[in-house]
């Protein structure tokens, strides 16, 4: 089983930015992480980040037909892009939206997600476990259906 974990913009700072808020670990951190995780899973993952809109569709669209699901932090590209929700519903790969920080009790503008409705869940404001619980419900979600 093949799950894309796809990271958008800003993300690369993680352990730098704002850590009160994004905590201390950084992106490298949570890929090795995951990558343990993936091996006792018995699953593959594919790791992917980019601080680029076009690239992140790009990215969706090469994984049609190849992943069975994904594991999407947009960052802010959540609050904004249609392109990267419609490249997701294209793709017609199940995902789960994850957030480090709780996007419901920050600004107001971050309360509203354009992926959320098209995401099998969301997980938000576990900090690095979410990424790991996404993905361990992900593939048992996957291997039960
Ligand atoms: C984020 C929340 C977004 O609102 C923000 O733009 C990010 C990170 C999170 O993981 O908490 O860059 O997706």
């Amino acid at each position: 089983m093949l799950i894309a974990v796809l990271n958008g913009p800003n993300l690369n700072l993680l352990g730098e930015r704002e850590p009160d808020v994004y905590g201390r670990r950084t992106l490298a951190d949570i890929e090795h992480l995951m990558q343990a995780q993936a091996v006792e899973l018995g699953v593959t993952l594919e790791w992917l980040q980019t601080n680029h809109e076009g690239e992140f569709v790009d990215q969706v669209q090469r994984l049609r037909g190849r992943a069975d699901g994904a594991i999407v932090n947009a960052a802010g590209l959540t609050h904004s892009s249609v392109a990267l929700r419609d490249a997701l519903v294209g793709s017609g790969l199940p995902f789960v939206e994850v957030h480090l920080s709780n996007i419901f009790a920050r600004e107001e503008f971050r309360r509203h997600s354009l992926l959320a409705d098209v995401a099998v869940a969301v997980v938000a404001g576990l900090g690095h476990r979410g990424y790991v619980c996404a993905l361990a419900a992900l593939v048992a979600r996957l291997r039960d259906d």
